[in-house]
């Protein structure tokens, strides 16, 4: 899949979101090693720590479908200014693929490209834990 097509479904998920306290749609596309993607919005809840971000409910359903080696993920919000990952999805995603490309694409589709290592240095994983 090429990037402009991976961010294409971000913007697109935004449709998805579910956002009714914010109002604030969120997407994400999450490319794996093998090609599959799997997409993601933000979906809120009244009791607002139980909202879940879009990056982590894409994540969350490539692990449960078996994927767990990550290329890429697209993010899209809704404002001119990007949407970098919160620093909950920084470690979610960092678990799986410290090193992944991260894509921000901002609401006419402009890009922004970094890894998830710069966004999130000295991180706390596994190997921490031995
Ligand atoms: N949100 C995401 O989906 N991803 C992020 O990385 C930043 C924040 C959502 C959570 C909440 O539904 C809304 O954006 C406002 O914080």
């Amino acid at each position: 899949m090429t990037k402009q097509e991976l961010c294409r479904k971000a913007l697109d998920m935004r449709l998805m979101s579910y956002a009714p306290y914010s109002h604030f749609p969120v997407g994400a596309a999450l490319e794996c090693t093998d090609g599959t993607v799997y997409t993601g919005c933000n979906i809120e809840n009244a009791s607002y720590g139980a909202t879940n971000c879009a990056e982590r409910t894409a994540v969350f359903k490539a692990v449960s479908e078996g994927r767990k080696a990550f290329k890429r993920i697209a993010i899209a919000g809704t404002t001119k200014e990007f949407c970098p990952p919160c620093g909950v999805c920084r470690q979610v995603l960092s678990e799986f693929a410290p090193d992944m490309e991260v894509i921000l694409v901002n609401y006419d589709g402009r890009t922004r490209e970094l890894t998830l290592g710069e966004l999130l240095p000295c991180r706390f994983g596994g190997d921490k834990l031995k």
